[in-house]
């Protein structure tokens, strides 16, 4: 008798931890109807960086995902990790994105809406999840896990009863940074189980190594559902493997049913495409981190913070950065770290340490989630900084998207105007990614292009962008060498080297960008008389707005930059006297 059930992530979460989320639709097709043959309870294909990746590095229309998977998978419920109100992306969106959002991906193809919402406030989570139910598909319910000191099994069973109280099908734990021990998983899955009664999903990740231990204590308090992943894909910061799972509780109460050789051979095939992904996999994500114990920063956070650091031109202050993240956790209530408050608080720790000065920057997505944009923090923020970002306004109480406007209607006429609708779910790609959904669209992305491992053989030569670090590889005479680069103001390349100075440095007037980053937006025009604190340009770092304002007024003589340009730490934006 099958006792416990799997959902299989390889598809989503699995590459999102280990490869950046950068695996195709085309290695995905292939096995797809075995994956369908295997009785898994759900596969997670979709949502979560899946979505943005497809259109910001894969040119792939993650729509037409959905549907070419759901063709091939018809036996297995496919399933989706749905940020709340933040859909798949970092802010909230008004109800109608939201409604439409879910309506949509239904229509093609979902079956399981996974909603989440990174504090635990369940006013961000009932729009999502009422129009999941609308659909008739199966709403699990999300605790997002964590340890703090106001994090118990009291605040998470309440929690789970408010998720109870909105239909939920289930609920799933979701231990995205792999902290739950065996004992915690046992105790709070037991009293969910006595006290809410709903199907339980345990969704952890190997990063300290305790998850296979987890799962098996799981089974002992009755869990339903357990996440891994194939073993090419499991392991480090992503799920524990899903045959050695199954060939774990194979005999047991809990035993899965599944088939050991079939889901070998679809192993064999995941090593295939495994091969494909070498360049990018960084050994650091496969491998047990304990100290993720300590720091908590979940699956795929860790690269990206090292790649915010490389790209800052600061590795040596990683160890700086990574005892920075408690303390600035802690000064905003203690948030789960996961999409988007892992970004909210990485890049506050990143700026803490870089600038010098602790909070002498703070990004605009700080402002706003200090200010209760993102929802009530798990515990009050730090009475100083509150008083520093509010200043004389008050902090948001009611549900955040409350203040959001609809926009859809306004939405679906700029994309129309832009000439960019081919079908109604390219209106919801605008809408929630409005800066490069456009390019997209229009068919001017462009695939990403696979840096190659190391050790693979590189025919011809030349020089290739690689999209994530600002690195380049250059070929010269069949080897291939790996060149960063910084890019200056001017939109040249220059190499970077020791305390090279960017261009412009002695210009007259001269607004510098404080970080390494892509200038969303100028604020002024050459001409402009412009107020010493002004806000006159917006550069995004770490995906993160940071607003650049003028440290003195007069007049913009110069702007030496456009919008969509990437930016080097001090390189001049304008001149202002
Ligand atoms: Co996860």
């Amino acid at each position: 008798m099958t006792q416990v059930a799997i959902t299989d992530t390889t598809l989503r979460d699995a590459h999102q931890s280990l490869i950046a989320t950068r695996m195709r639709t085309r290695d995905m097709l292939p096995i797809a109807e075995k994956l369908d043959s295997v009785g898994f309870f759900s596969l997670e294909v979709w949502g979560g960086a899946t979505f943005d990746v497809c259109i910001r590095f894969l040119n792939e229309d993650p729509w037409d995902r959905l549907r070419s998977l759901a063709e091939e998978i018809r036996e297995t419920p496919l399933q989706m990790l749905l940020r709340g109100q933040n859909i798949v992306g970092y802010r909230h969106y008004p109800d109608d994105i939201v409604i439409k959002f879910v309506e949509k991906s239904a229509e093609n193809g979902i079956d399981i809406f996974r909603v989440f919402d990174a504090v635990n406030d369940i006013r961000n989570m009932e729009v999502a999840i009422s129009a999941a139910k609308k659909t008739g598909a199966h709403v699990q319910g999300t605790i997002s896990y964590t340890i703090s000191p106001v994090h118990t099994i009291e605040t998470f069973v309440a929690f789970a009863r408010e998720l109870a109280s909105l239909d939920c099908d289930s609920i799933c734990i979701k231990d995205m940074a792999g902290l739950i021990s065996p004992h915690a998983a046992y105790d709070l899955i037991k009293t969910l189980k006595d006290e809410v009664g709903l199907p339980i999903d345990l969704h952890s990740h190997s990063t300290s190594g305790m998850a296979p231990m987890s799962y098996l204590a799981a089974c002992e308090a009755g869990v339903d559902i357990l996440d891994t992943a194939f073993s090419p894909f499991a392991g480090g910061t992503s799920q524990p493997p899903t045959e050695t799972v199954v060939a774990g509780l194979y005999g047991t109460p809990y035993d899965t049913g599944l088939d050991l050789a079939l889901l070998t051979e679809i192993k064999e095939y995941f090593d295939g495409v495994k091969e494909k992904y070498m360049g990018i996999l960084d050994p650091v994500s496969e491998k047990i981190d304990t100290s993720v114990l300590i720091h908590q920063i979940p699956g795929g956070m860790l690269s990206n913070l090292v790649s915010q650091l490389k790209e800052q031109n600061a590795m040596d202050r990683y160890g700086d950065v990574l005892r920075e993240m408690p303390k600035v956790r802690e000064d905003l209530g203690y948030p789960p770290l996961v999409t988007p408050t892992s970004q909210i608080v990485g890049t506050q720790a990143v700026l803490n340490v870089m600038m010098g000065e602790r909070y002498k920057v703070i990004p605009k997505e700080v402002r706003d989630y200090v200010r209760g944009i993102y929802g009530r923090p798990p515990a009050p923020i730090n009475k100083q900084l509150l008083a520093k970002v509010l200043g004389d306004d008050t902090a948001v109480t009611c549900r955040p998207a409350d203040l959001l406007p609809p926009e859809l209607e306004m939405r679906t006429k700029e994309a129309e105007e832009l000439g960019i609708v081919r079908k109604e779910e390219d209106i919801l790609t605008y809408a929630i990614y409005p800066q490069i959904a456009p390019k997209f669209l229009r068919g001017e992305a462009e695939e990403e292009t696979l840096q190659p491992a190391a050790t693979a053989a590189t025919s011809g030569s030349g020089v290739h962008a690689h999209g994530m670090f600002n690195k380049f590889k250059v070929v010269v005479d069949g080897e291939a060498f790996v060149v960063e680069v910084e890019p200056t103001g001017t939109g040249e390349m220059a190499v970077a080297a020791g305390d090279a100075k960017p261009a412009h440095a002695s210009v007259e007037g001269g607004i510098s960008s404080n970080m390494h980053g892509m200038v969303l937006g100028l604020k002024v025009s050459k001409g402009d008389a412009v107020e010493e604190g002004d806000v006159v340009a917006v550069i995004e770092a770490m995906k993160m707005e940071n607003n650049i304002h003028s440290p003195h007024s007069g007049i913009v003589r110069e702007i030496f930059v456009s919008e969509g340009d990437t930016v080097g730490a001090g390189a001049n934006l304008m001149s202002v006297y």
